[in-house]
């Protein structure tokens, strides 16, 4: 079993590139599969999930190439629809946008039900309330989600969504590009990645207005060409480096991004008194003295991340006093606090809020990642504890963070993979 062996407790100093936005790149790689046609899209990640992605359209019969470790070029115009391997497709929650896509290109889709990080109940009521909105009969039987439009070609219509909801957002995009006629979204999620998504659709023809607001309009067309794209950067791991520049009392250059994109981190870290500097394309934060309290309340794009809520809170539990931290987005996104509190975090957890009592220094433990987000915060937590850890189950960390290791390794981290036997090598060997 690999896992990461960490020393920390010394301050990192350097520049971080960021890689492509995985929330977005798995977006666009799946809306792919509306295009007839060859599309190249640069600044993947290197990812499982994006890999995964991949992998799937492969089996679907399109052609994909790499012409680089992040650039791929992906033919789907002999993709056949419901033919998506179930294995790999329970693999990732992003998965549930090859319904969108293939609905809206074949009128017809049959995708194995999504997997993902497991925050508690992750629904999928409003993407089939877009899908159903535009004429699709759909059914959710033996593991497999089925949706038909019963005139063979979906039609425009307005879709309210109740909640704010990045993936019914994309999807119903997705399944509304070529409907006959008008689609409004109302409530739409704001994310970045749903701009890029939409982006790329109209880079391929499509005609969707309002991307990045709350209603996105979208009117149908019949073809889609293909379109050499880039992803934008990953404003997650972004800001996963730039709270771990304040955690391990460093200074971090983080390049290659859209700073707008993690402005509300950065007036959280600058209000827990960290100094921050915005260029073009990077941020550099530097610690400048113990950090201060303060409240965050994760919230949907422009507010404050959830994918931050880990994160921030190892920052919160090394800050002065007490921190309060409440969940806006899911239900059970506190999981990883067991974890800190093996590392003598002083932490209490009442549904969606954390109060962290702060000040103590986190102490070196062997700890696991219980999900993508909770992993990068067992790096920064292990890398500002002094002495040594190690983290378990790191395939949900690789699911999301290129290059990790390589990466934090150039700022000064005692960071490596390591191989231990697994439990039944070990009864094995008995
Ligand atoms: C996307 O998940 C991201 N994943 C998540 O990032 C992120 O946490 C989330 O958006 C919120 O920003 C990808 O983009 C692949 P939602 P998604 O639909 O689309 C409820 C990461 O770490 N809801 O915006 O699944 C839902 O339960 C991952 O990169 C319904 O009730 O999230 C949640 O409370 C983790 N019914 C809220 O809406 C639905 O049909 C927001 O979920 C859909 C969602």
């Amino acid at each position: 079993m690999e896992i990461l062996s960490v020393n920390g407790g010394k301050p990192l100093y350097g520049t971080i590139p960021v890689s492509g936005m995985k929330n977005a790149a798995v977006a666009v790689v799946l809306a792919t599969v509306l295009v007839e046609d060859k599309c190249v899209i640069d600044n993947l990640p290197d990812i499982s999930d994006i890999n995964i992605a991949l992998e799937i359209l492969s089996v679907m019969g399109a052609k994909v190439k790499m012409l680089n470790p992040a650039c791929a070029e992906i033919d789907t115009t002999f993709l056949k629809p419901g033919s998506s391997p179930y294995d790999l497709v329970r693999k990732m929650r992003a998965s549930y946008y090859l319904l969108g896509a293939e609905l809206g290109r074949f009128g017809r889709a049959f995708v194995g039900c999504p997997g993902g990080c497991d925050f508690g109940v992750r629904p999928i009521d409003l993407h089939i309330k877009g899908f159903t909105a535009l004429g699709a009969d759909v059914n959710v039987e033996g593991g497999y989600i089925e949706a038909t439009a019963k005139d063979g070609r979906l039609s425009g219509d307005n879709v309210y969504l109740d909640l704010v909801s990045v993936g019914a957002t994309i999807n119903t995009m997705l399944a509304a590009v070529k409907a006959k006629g008008l689609t409004v979204i109302e409530n739409a999620a704001r994310e970045p990645h749903v701009v890029d998504t939409a982006s790329f659709l109209n880079a391929c023809g499509a005609d969707i207005s309002g991307a990045g607001t709350d209603v996105i309009k979208i009117r149908g067309v019949d073809h889609l060409h293909g379109v050499n794209y880039t992803v934008i950067p990953d404003m997650i791991e972004a800001g996963t480096y730039m709270v771990l520049a304040a955690a391990t009392k460093g200074k971090l250059k983080v390049t290659g991004i859209i700073p707008k994109h993690v402005s509300s981190i950065s007036a959280k870290l600058e209000e827990m008194g960290a100094k921050i500097v915005e260029e073009d394309e990077a941020v550099t934060v530097e610690y400048a003295g113990p950090l201060k309290r303060i409240n965050v309340k994760t919230l949907p794009y422009p507010g404050f991340p959830t994918d931050m809520n880990p994160q921030m809170c190892v920052l919160l539990a090394l800050a002065e006093g007490t921190s309060i931290i409440t969940e806006g987005v899911w239900n059970n996104r506190f999981r990883y606090v067991d974890e800190l509190k093996r590392m003598g975090a002083n932490i209490k957890v009442d549904g969606r809020v954390a109060i962290v009592e702060g000040g103590e220094s986190l102490k070196a433990a062997p700890v696991r990642a219980l999900d993508l987000r909770a992993g990068a915060a067992m790096v920064i937590a292990t890398l500002a504890a002094k002495g040594h850890s190690e983290i378990s189950d790191i395939y949900h960390i690789r699911r999301g963070y290129e290059d990790l290791v390589g990466k934090l390794g150039k700022v000064g981290a005692d960071i490596s993979y390591k191989d231990i036997p697994d439990r039944q090598d070990l009864d094995q060997a008995n």
